[in-house]
């Protein structure tokens, strides 16, 4: 694939991105951040890419009317900036299929679960819930539906038997910090390709 040109979406504190800067840093990944998009102004996401002197950008979702046009107009601020991959790094909207079709089969995210097991919002919560011993985290294409794409790697992460969601939690993202890396290393060597791509 070469260089991978990426706008990274973001609404909180951007660990994940941050990963992902420090492994272009060292030449462990082979790609370009031209964006770092938030929905929310305050996140600590937009500070991490201010220092590394990256574009950023923060979209309310609530100047717009509707999904759709608050979408365009992340769309528009993508292309404008050269991303051609879209990965999601704790974005807490969910995107339309005009979206998911604008970049079709090149928008990636990463849940922390095992999926199919507990996708949407508190995947953490509901593992520790279920009595789970084992959980993990997973990189995935995104198609229309919620945390329903094609996955791409897979982490699995103990769950020890004095864990709190803030425990699990900070396991998680270590596991998630190596897996979103490999994957786009993966996705820039060409060992993952696009879905429906041979
Ligand atoms: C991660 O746990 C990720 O799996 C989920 O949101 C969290 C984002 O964390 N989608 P951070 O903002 O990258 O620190």
């Amino acid at each position: 694939m070469g260089t991978l040109d990426l706008g990274v979406l973001v609404s909180g504190n951007g660990s994940n991105l941050q990963a992902i800067l420090d492994a272009i840093e060292t030449g462990k990944l082979d790609a370009r951040v031209r964006l770092v998009l938030s929905n929310r102004a305050d996140a600590f996401a937009l500070e991490r890419a201010r220092r590394a002197k990256l574009p950023a950008l923060s979209i309310s979702h609530k100047a717009y009317d509707s999904r759709e046009a608050f979408d365009a107009a992340m769309t528009e601020a993508l292309r404008a900036h050269g991303a051609e991959w879209v990965v999601l790094a704790g974005f807490m909207r969910i995107l339309t299929p005009e979206f998911v079709s604008a970049f079709r089969g090149r928008v990636l995210n990463i849940h922390p679960a095992l999926l199919p097991a507990f996708p949407g919002v508190h995947a953490i919560r509901q593992a520790l819930a279920h009595g789970v011993k084992v959980t993990g985290c997973t990189v995935h294409w995104v198609d229309e539906g919620v945390d329903s794409g094609p996955i791409i790697a897979q982490r699995a992460v103990p769950v020890l038997a004095d864990d709190s969601e803030h425990s699990l939690a900070e396991r998680m993202h270590l596991a998630e910090h190596e897996l979103y890396v490999q994957a786009l290393a993966d996705l820039a060597a060409g060992r993952v390709r696009p879905p429906g791509e041979a």
